[in-house]
């Protein structure tokens, strides 16, 4: 075994990837809770996809020429030379699975839910980090418009919830391909003028992929493109009804909403609803939530034609919001167990493990500490009551009882302590 060397720093984190501590982890859990019993009540089910996948299956589907796949994913060659990529979203995961296990075959209405950790080396900043956490759904196989507003009523819903309410919701539409050509058109004669003010990576996608130039951040290019048409005066006739029929049911089942033509999205498998959740509450990255419908991916991973459509929210942001307005709930012990002597704490370390096994939280001290500093100890934890146990309680048969709240004490027998206790200590707190 390698000695510790004293002279070498501590290690540390990955820069731009976080630890999730106790106090924090609570906060989570509510929300993941939260999340999780909405999607169930809407007929969404659990998929957990890897956590790495072929580099192909995101450059394919998110496109090669946005940001995360020129430039933010995690891509290395296995042993063997295979190109692989920790995933830096989900959805093109969850479309490779739809495919290879042939989902489709039986019902092509699916509704997965995901919840899990996502990779791109972005510029670290509040907000943002290279390792994530997405709560992630989809509908597969609906290509009514109702399931675009579920997608957004259910979001508005959760945040409700939540009580995070400095949100708005931003709808656009980015159209199909029918309606594409014309505006690409308009696009490209625009993007030809504006060439001598565009960054080098804009340059390159004008005509590659002249969409991708809406999306990119570079002060230069925002201003270059601040005339450019949206694809939204665009629209073919099945696109304009789709879009008038999410604004209309949106509208009439009461969710705010807004709509923002110049809403792009970073990855190009999108055609027609995109949406995303902004708030003023975390400054620069102001989105918590954004999705749409992706109606050609599954075709073009290989699958049948099947119309999709999906969200994903940041839930390290959304947490950073939630714990402005809701206070941790940390599950303190129900009962600390004071025992001074061996004897006491043998018998108490059997008590603790019962009771823990019954879903009553027991804890207690294993080193050889003062009633003192035992009760300080408990106070420290925030135990709802302390059960005293030493030589004196062994020989009369009965342990004190102290109730932290009220500050009372009472007798209980050791015979049939374990019933005693459950019947005096309610429920855990949380
Ligand atoms: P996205 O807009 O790239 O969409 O990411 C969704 C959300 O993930 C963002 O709104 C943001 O809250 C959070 N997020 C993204 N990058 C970071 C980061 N570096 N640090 C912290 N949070 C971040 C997607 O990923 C699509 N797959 C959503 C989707 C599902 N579309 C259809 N289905």
């Amino acid at each position: 075994m390698n000695q510790p060397n004293i002279h070498q720093p501590n290690i540390q984190l990955i820069r731009g990837f976080k630890d999730i501590l106790p106090g924090e982890t609570e906060l989570w859990q509510h929300i993941e809770r939260m999340a999780v019993s909405l999607f169930e009540d809407f007929g969404y089910r659990e998929i957990r996809i890897p956590i790495m996948e072929k580099t192909e299956l995101f450059s394919r589907s998110i496109g090669e020429d946005t940001d995360i796949v020129e430039k933010e994913m995690y891509t290395f060659p296995d042993r063997k030379g295979n190109l692989l990529t920790l995933r830096p979203e989900a959805t093109a995961s969850i479309c490779r699975s739809y495919i290879q296990h042939k989902m489709y075959a039986q019902d092509p209405v699916r509704k997965f839910y995901t919840i899990g950790p996502m990779f791109r080396r972005e510029r670290p900043q509040k907000g943002r980090y290279r390792q994530f956490y997405q709560i992630d759904a989809e509908i597969f196989g609906v290509e009514a418009p109702y399931a675009d507003v579920e997608l957004i009523f259910l979001l508005r819903t959760l945040f409700d919830r939540l009580n995070v309410t400095d949100t708005t919701a931003h709808v656009n539409s980015l159209g199909c391909p029918v309606c594409r050509p014309r505006f690409k058109e308009a696009l490209s004669k625009l993007l030809a003028d504006a060439a001598p003010s565009l960054c080098s990576d804009c340059m390159r996608r004008k005509d590659r992929n002249p969409f991708r130039v809406l999306d990119c951040k570079v002060p230069g290019c925002r201003e270059a493109i601040s005339g450019a048409p949206s694809i939204i005066d665009y629209l073919c006739d099945d696109c304009r009804v789709h879009f008038s029929t999410v604004t209309d049911t949106l509208a009439h089942l009461g969710v705010p909403f807004k709509v923002d033509k110049q809403l792009v999205r970073g990855l190009d498998y999108y055609t027609r609803t995109a949406f995303e959740i902004q708030t003023g509450a975390l400054g620069a990255q102001s989105a918590i939530a954004g999705g749409g419908r992706y109606d050609e991916l599954i075709e073009s991973l290989g699958g049948p034609q099947i119309p999709a459509i999906g969200f994903a929210i940041g839930l390290d942001r959304l947490a950073e919001i939630v714990s402005l307005n809701t206070p941790a709930a940390v599950r303190t012990p129900d009962l600390f167990i004071a025992a001074l002597g061996e004897r006491a704490k043998k018998l108490a370390f059997e008590w603790s493990t019962a009771l823990g096994l019954k879903g009553i939280g027991a804890t207690m001290e294993y080193g050889d500490k003062s009633l003192k500093a035992q009760m300080k100890q408990a106070n420290r934890l925030g135990a709802g009551g302390v059960l005293i146990v030493g030589e004196t309680e062994l020989e009369s048969g009965a342990v004190v009882l102290r109730n932290m709240a009220t500050k009372t004490q009472s007798e209980v027998p050791i015979a049939g302590i374990i019933n005693k206790l459950m019947e005096t200590i309610s429920k855990p707190s949380t």
